[in-house]
Parts: C-alpha cells; structure tokens; sequence
C-alpha cells in the first residue's frame, strides 16, 4: 500500500475576469429571480459555503413551465438557421470565457481546472454540433402506392421539455440536452443538480447576452422541494419531453410520474462499465485507457470503468503497471496546479466508496494502491486486486475511484461475466486481434463500446445505453431526434 498522499483544501479562488457570470438567483423569462428561502453550495474540497441560490417549490416551477410554453409558441417557428445563428453565438460566447465558467466548475464540483477547461469545451461543442443540426432536421418524401397522392413527413418540435441533470458534469450535461432541444425549436426547464447551480446560472447569463430570447431558456434551483420540482415537471401537460441523466432509481419514478401524460422520455441512467483486458492487448495502452477511463472525475462518471477484468496470462503485470502509476497521483484541491485528481462530491460519496473497499477487502481482496480516506470528501485514488463476484463492485456501480481487478481465462467467459448485469450504458475492452475485436464489439451488451479506447465521449458520437442504463441516444445525428416529432403528411386529391 502506499503511503497516504499529501492534500491541499485551502486555495485561494482565482478571480473571475467577469465576475457577473457568477448569479445568485433562478433564471426564469430571462429575468433573474430571488427568494427569501434559500440553500447554501459548498465548495466539495472544503466543505466552505460557495454561496446561497433560491430554493424553488413545484409552484414556482410551474411557472417556469408556463413562461416556457409561452415561449415556444414563437420559438418553435423560428427557421433553423435562426436557432443556428443563436446557438452558435452562445457556443462562442462559451469558449470565450472558457477560464471563468471552468473556475466556477471547479468551485463547485471539485473536478480539477484542467477537466474543468475540458468539460467546458466539451459542453460548448454541443452547441456548435446542434447549431448545425437545426439547419438539417429534413424531412423525407416517401414514393407513394396512391397515383392521386403524394406521401411525405416533417419533422416538428415536441414542445417544452423538463431537464433534470446530475452534479458530475455540471456544463456538459445541460449543453448535450439543451443543444439538441433548442437546435428542433422546443424551450427548456433546466433543473440543475443541487451541489452544482452555479454552472447553469452562469450559462444562462451567456444566453441573455447573446439573445437567446426571453422563456426559451429556464433554470429552477431547488433542494429541499428537489421531489416536488421533479413530480411538477413529469406530471404537467404543458411538458411534452424530459431529459434526465442520473440514477437508474430516479430514472424509473421519474418515468413512472410522466406516464401519466404520455411523455417523450431520454434516460441517461447509471452504468456497471465492464472494462476487459484480453492478454493479446497493447498492455500499456490498456494501463492508459484504464486510467482515463475509471479514474476521470475521481471515478465520478456514469461511463467510468467499474469491473476491470484481465485474462490471467496477464493479470499481474497489468496490475503492477496499474498500482504503479495510481500511486503517482496527487489528489487536492481542484485549483492546485499540482493535482491531478479533485475531491468527491459529499460525504455520501466518500461513504460509499468506504463500504466498496471494505466490503471487497472483508473477501480478500488485497489494496495495492491508495486505499485510504484522507478526510473531507477526499479519497486516495486506490487499485485492489483478487476481486471476486460476490464483492459490492461485481454488482453496484462505486462511482468513486477504486479500480477492482477480476480474472478471467477465456473469451467466451468474459463475455458473460461482462454481460451479467442489469445495465448497459459502456464497456470497454483492449486486444489487438482484429476478429476478437468485432466479435467482443458485436456482443457487448451495452450501448457504447470503448475498442482499444477508454475515452468514447464526443459530440459527434451517440451517446447512451440499454438495459436498466436508459433511452434514447444523445449527441450526434440522433440526438435531435429526441426532441421531434415525425409528421407524415397525406396529400390526396392530385
Ligand atoms: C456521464 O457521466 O453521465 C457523462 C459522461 C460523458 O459525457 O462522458
């Protein structure tokens, strides 16, 4: 085990060039709004009040929703390359103060600046991939059996839609869904993650400037009546989509509240990411791609490796090469230049993970990195060996920065063994055998596959899973569709 890690909680906050995006306040019809009921955010590193944000009830959402569906009645007739022109504007107006929403990302969430300033880029090219959908959302002509008709469809906006969004991607999340709603000409109601307002708020003030008009764009901050925002939102009939990545638990009431009304529905929901290392693999790029992929956001992703399984051939060399370079991580505060990995986001969190090692290590499992609480809500990133099934992290994702090794011996096995479980969001494995390649690829079942890469995240690329891991895609050509309707126009009577 090695020696625990030397921490920094106490930075000075660098200062925003524009200390306005910083808003305190809901964003509903573009007016910024206060209540005298509030909630503090911490800052996850110090557990220090960042500052305090209205605490909205299901009264004052529906009110959102109201301004919401005023809005897309005009909204919804822009022409594409209106909502092109607007989306782009708030894509540069993204990247050009791309150092403060970071700093504001970082305070909030703990993630280091450097993912921060990635994630930040990484939200803003949502805008710019949707800025170019919305001039793209054709229709078909289909060849009709009729002689006397013509057969055809469009498509159409859905209407308002309730966005709900997790506190580990606080800016990306919001973009890859709001991108996608305003590119087809539907308004939103954003209700950010508790922990992580600041993010949202600061992209709203973007929008205000660059135009995006009043009612299309809303933010409800909530935390003590979070169930009741949520239940407003599924169950209002002005509504007619929500968006929401989180817990598969969540995901199902939330399903179950918007059944009533019939609602489009996008589940972004938890993951059990298998993560396999056959012995024919670039064993180095496997150490890469495993780093990348289990420890991004300390392990707090829904796409983060879960179960790293490795053939026996080679299991000890990837472990020692794995342990080696874990144990070289600087974990702290996410604006310490030196860091390289930031806090969890609560004591929950922290928690969890506890139980996760403990209960691994209860079964044998040896720590051959990290392994320890450090205090606060940091933990050392760790790497355990002698996994077995019937460990915490066989079945339940850690959403933390253990990375567990289970062995295998042979393909077949480890295909089922990866597939042995409710969810289905990513898997990832590492060969160099092209047949396997395809054949492992092909019988995954998840809904991205990381082929000798731990990194599959891109605008460009659906974004998704199967299973009890959700519906629907978001992200590329298929995201907008989401959002739509197909009308499939008759014209008779020629
Ligand atoms: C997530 O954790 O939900 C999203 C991760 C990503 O976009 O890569």
């Amino acid at each position: 085990m090695s020696a625990t890690k030397s921490f920094v909680t106490s930075v000075t906050v660098p200062k925003l060039s524009d200390p306005t995006l910083f808003r305190q306040e809901a964003f509903v019809n573009n007016e910024w709004i206060s209540k005298t009921e509030t909630f503090g955010v911490e800052d996850p590193a110090t557990g220090k009040e960042i500052g305090r944000v209205p605490d909205m009830d299901a009264k004052e959402t529906r009110q959102a929703i109201e301004v919401a569906n005023g809005a897309f009645k005009t909204w919804s007739k822009t022409t594409g390359k209106q909502r092109h022109d607007l989306l782009k504007k708030w894509y540069d107006a993204i990247m050009a103060n791309q150092e403060d929403l970071a700093t504001i990302l970082t305070w909030e969430n703990g993630k280091t600046l450097a993912e921060a300033r990635g994630e930040i880029a990484y939200g803003a090219s949502f805008y710019e991939w949707f800025a170019e959908e919305a001039v793209r959302m054709y229709g078909t002509t289909i060849p009709s059996p009729m002689p006397n008709q013509r057969y055809l469809t469009i498509k159409q906006p859905v209407g308002p839609v309730g966005i709900i969004l997790p506190f580990n991607f606080p800016t990306a999340m919001l973009t890859r869904k709001v991108g996608a709603a305003l590119a087809a000409g539907c308004t939103v109601v954003i209700k950010p993650g508790a922990e992580v307002p600041y993010s949202a708020l600061a992209l709203c003030e973007l929008a205000k400037r660059v135009g995006i008009p009043a009612g299309v764009v809303n933010v409800v901050t909530s935390l003590e009546h979070v169930a009741d925002v949520g239940k407003e939102l599924c169950t209002n009939p002005d509504v007619k989509k929500i968006s929401f990545t989180g817990s598969t638990a969540v995901g199902k009431l939330l399903m179950s509240q918007s059944s009533g009304t019939m609602k489009k529905i996008s589940m972004e929901l938890g993951g059990n990411a298998p993560f396999i290392v056959f012995d024919d693999a670039d064993l180095d790029a496997a150490v890469e791609g495993a780093l990348a992929s289990k420890f991004r956001g300390t392990g707090q992703t829904c796409v983060c490796a879960n179960r790293i399984y490795v053939q026996s051939g080679v299991y000890d060399e990837f472990a020692k090469k794995l342990a080696a370079k874990v144990a070289d991580f600087k974990v702290g505060h996410g604006f310490d230049a030196n860091t390289t990995h930031g806090p969890l986001i609560n004591s929950r969190a922290v928690e969890k993970v506890q139980r996760h090692l403990d209960d691994a290590v209860s079964k044998g499992a040896k720590v051959v990195a990290g392994g320890k609480a450090l205090g606060g809500n940091f933990f050392e990133p760790t790497v355990v060996t002698g996994m077995t099934n019937d460990m915490a992290i066989a079945d339940e994702e850690t959403f933390g920065p253990i990375a567990g090794l289970f062995s295998f011996d042979t393909e077949e096995e480890i295909i089922r063994r990866a597939n042995d479980t409710p969810f289905g969001l990513a898997a990832y494995f590492y060969s160099r055998d092209v047949g396997r390649v395809w054949r492992v690829s092909e019988q995954l079942e998840s809904g991205m596959v990381g082929a000798n890469s731990g990194i599959i995240s891109s605008c460009y690329a659906p974004f998704g899973g199967v299973k009890e891991s959700g519906l629907g895609r978001e992200g590329s050509l298929h995201g907008i569709d989401d959002y739509v309707h197909i009308k499939y126009i008759n014209m008779g009577g020629l």
